[in-house]
């Protein structure tokens, strides 16, 4: 087994997306920072209803998937096929934009924590043009490993062998096998976990802080891992939480205008023009 270093610690950057929605970017923050096939990471977490109450109002996406995790708070989704998902506290949008979605993500509370997550994860050429879909998944769905130090991890995608236990997310397989994982780990513990050799990694974490070999990882902070078949975790005085994310990487060429992204210039001034006339989703 080869343990997994820090390749790169990224802090998340305060931007604002939607209509005003103030959040922290944990990856995607730079043109090209991107993990194939991780495109973005957006975090975000605030008491406040002017940080988030503007939310997402209608907007399109063509090429890649998109997977939002609510910890607290409430989120209502509707799209251009009549979809309407009621997004809990715990629980998981998946949705895949293939050929084109028009969307609305909006906070349906006006006071309170709104808290959770967005990941964009890329699509296959063979697959960027395939029908939109979408799958809401309740908190009851997702898989949580209870741990005999204490802690416990959420399988929101991909397989996880702990235990002696074989744990399999809601989500798993697909053309980039995503492994989505909320680890919650207690005061002075250690935990090792196996993770597919050939994915890359990304680690964030939101709560306390996490020591990965001899480095520590602060709250609010992603770090990209190098290759191996395990991830160590360590906390020292406080408890720490953390997503760690990855896919199978598609090793294929990359090209984003927003909300669209996909494998050539011409495919992405199609998406735009498709877009404008109202055929993206047609
Ligand atoms: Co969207």
């Amino acid at each position: 087994m080869t343990q997994r270093s820090i390749v790169e610690i990224m802090p998340a950057v305060d931007t604002q997306d939607g209509a005003g929605v103030r959040l922290q970017r944990a990856l995607g923050a730079r043109p090209g920072a991107r993990l194939d096939p991780l495109l973005m990471l957006d975090a975000f977490s605030s008491d406040n209803p002017d940080d988030y109450i503007a939310g997402f109002p209608a907007h399109p996406h063509r090429g890649f998937e998109t997977v939002t995790y609510i910890l607290d708070g409430h989120m209502l989704h509707e799209d251009h096929l009549g979809n309407r998902g009621d997004l809990v506290a715990g629980g998981v949008q998946w949705m895949t934009a293939g050929r084109g979605i028009i969307h609305s993500e909006m906070p349906q509370q006006t006071e309170g924590r709104l808290r959770g997550f967005q990941l964009w994860i890329n699509l296959p050429a063979r697959e960027k043009m395939k029908p939109a879909g979408y799958r809401d998944i309740a908190p009851e769905e997702i898989p949580c490993i209870e741990l005999a130090q204490g802690g416990r991890i959420k399988v929101i995608a991909g397989h996880l062998e702990l235990q002696d236990m074989r744990v399999t997310g809601p989500i798993a397989g697909g053309a980039t096998e995503p492994l989505y994982l909320d680890v919650s780990l207690p005061p002075q513990s250690g935990l090792t976990l196996p993770v597919p050799a050939g994915h890359n990694l990304l680690m964030y974490v939101f709560e306390g802080s996490l020591l990965l070999g001899d480095r520590t990882v602060p709250t609010a902070t992603a770090v990209v891992l190098g290759e191996g078949d395990e991830v160590a975790l360590l906390t020292r005085d406080s408890a720490a939480r953390c997503l760690l994310i990855g896919g199978k990487p598609l090793h294929e060429p990359v090209v984003q205008y927003g909300p669209f992204v996909m494998n050539t210039r011409q495919e992405l001034e199609q998406a735009v023009h498709d877009y404008q006339t109202g055929r993206l989703t047609a």
